[in-house]
């Protein structure tokens, strides 16, 4: 059955999601998945470190690393003013064609357009999960490109309207790629959990998950 089947696709069903999303499984192949782990390695031992951002009196269960914007709740800044003040490092000519590539891979026909200039890069450890929310400080409509890699997470994607049903849940597994954009842009969502110990062994991260968003912020240059 090998020669049927690519390892992974077995057993995987890809949920019904609301337009304008779209889940492509084991977007990333192992090799691009390790390589995209030693260059968040990279950012982290960069200017800014990873920094759990504080929402009113309480902080983020994850740590975020930010790459040509730092975000904190309701706000894109060049310097990271809630961490220490140093200017994130530039967004990555290479993560442009990445998004390109997952809009085009998502049948997106504006993907040669799409033009990201932040990347949020989360990193989950065995308790980290995040609230329903909406990704709705940037001022650009452009759709948002998710990046999973490591241990699995419950994803649950809803509906514009509120925190609650309608809502699917869905898992995001090492190496998808999940896209929200049109109808879906402004959808809430949030992870409910990470499942431990479910990284594949090939993926370059030995335990926790790194997701990573690329956005238009709509910000002037
Ligand atoms: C986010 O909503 O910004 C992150 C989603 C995820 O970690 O999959
Ligand atoms: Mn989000």
């Amino acid at each position: 059955m090998d020669m049927f089947f690519d390892d992974g696709e077995l057993g995987r069903t890809v949920p019904a999601l609301p337009e304008g999303a779209v889940l492509i499984p084991n977007w990333l192949t192992p090799e691009q998945q390790r390589w995209v782990v030693g260059q968040f390695r990279t950012w982290a031992a960069g200017p800014v470190p990873p920094h759990s951002a504080r929402i009113g009196a309480h902080r983020m269960s994850v740590q975020t690393v930010c790459l040509g914007w730092h975000w904190r709740p309701y706000e894109y800044t060049r310097e990271a003013t809630d961490v220490n003040g140093r200017r994130v490092l530039a967004f990555p000519e290479w993560l442009v064609r990445l998004g390109r590539l997952a809009l085009t891979a998502a049948g997106d026909p504006a993907a040669d357009l799409y033009t990201p200039d932040t990347a949020l890069v989360n990193f989950y450890d065995d308790a980290a999960r995040m609230g329903m929310h909406q990704d709705r400080d940037e001022r650009s409509s452009a759709p948002v490109v998710s990046l999973s890699i490591g241990d699995t997470a419950r994803f649950r994607f809803g509906n514009s309207d509120g925190r609650g049903r309608p809502y699917t849940d869905l898992d995001l597994e090492s190496g998808d790629l999940f896209v929200f954009g049109g109808p879906a842009r402004f959808a809430y969502h949030g992870v409910q959990k990470v499942l431990p110990g479910t990284a594949p062994v090939d993926c370059g991260l030995a335990a926790g998950r790194i997701n990573i968003t690329l956005r238009e912020t709509g910000l002037p240059g």
